[in-house]
């Protein structure tokens, strides 16, 4: 009996059919690529009942959370280094402005027994302080109306000229209107008494000051970064002394 997968022949004057290769169950629909196929396309998933279903991108995400991706891990490391080498270098470069334990001109100065002047005699020039220690007599200190009369004690006074900042030396044997013995700065003429007071020249004020303390063995401690702007009641700053 012929069916549907034989062909015709008219070999010897009889019809004889010719088997045929049978078709695949379910018909000739052609097979899709493996490319194509749903369970590698992204975003869709096979079912264990072979149902396929579309993964949404809130169903992702969701399953996205909890978990820390590789990029997540790099921001944080970056930012944290970042930061950290800021703050560190910000600290390091603040401490550079910081006073620790200064000496020298700028920090306290300490200066002792043996160099403080008798009152009377000439100031004593202290190099790391930048200072002269002067040790005035009642009443000394002031000239011709300049200045302001005080009681016996020291005057630590700053050898920067108000001026132009030049160093003012002490000139022991210098006369000046009847007077021998004056600050006298090199750079203008400008001329102070012992008790700092400017009497001639440029200068627009008299000498600085800096703070004196006393301590019970006679030494001094002079803070050089506590000075005070020169005027006419230099000769009243005087720290008693003895
Ligand atoms: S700098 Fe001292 S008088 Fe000018």
């Amino acid at each position: 009996m012929a069916n549907g997968n034989t062909q015709p022949t008219s070999e010897g004057g009889q019809q004889r059919r010719v088997p045929q290769p049978a078709e695949p169950s379910g018909g000739s629909r052609p097979q899709r690529a493996p490319h194509l196929r749903a369970e590698s396309r992204p975003g869709v998933v096979q079912s264990g009942d072979g149902a396929r279903a579309m993964v949404t991108r809130a169903q992702r995400r969701r399953a996205m959370q909890g978990q820390v991706t590789r990029r997540q891990l790099l921001r944080v490391s970056f930012w944290g280094f970042f930061t950290f080498s800021l703050t560190g270098g910000l600290g390091a470069f603040l401490s550079n402005f910081w006073p620790r334990g200064v000496t020298g001109f700028g920090g306290r100065i300490a200066v002792s027994a043996a160099t403080v002047p008798e009152a009377g005699t000439d100031p004593a020039p202290v190099q790391i302080g930048k200072f002269y220690l002067s040790h005035l007599q009642a009443g000394q200190g002031t000239h011709a109306g300049f200045g302001e009369e005080g009681e016996e004690g020291l005057l630590a006074l700053w050898w920067k000229c108000p001026h132009l900042g030049c160093t003012i030396p002490w000139r022991p044997g210098f006369p000046f209107e009847g007077v021998t013995g004056w600050f006298r700065c090199p750079c203008h003429g400008s001329t102070y008494t012992r008790g700092g007071i400017r009497v001639f020249g440029p200068a627009p004020r008299p000498m600085d000051t800096m703070e004196i303390t006393v301590n019970s063995d006679g030494s001094l401690t002079v803070d050089t970064g506590k000075i005070t702007k020169g005027g006419a009641d230099n000769p009243l700053r005087t720290t008693t002394y003895g």
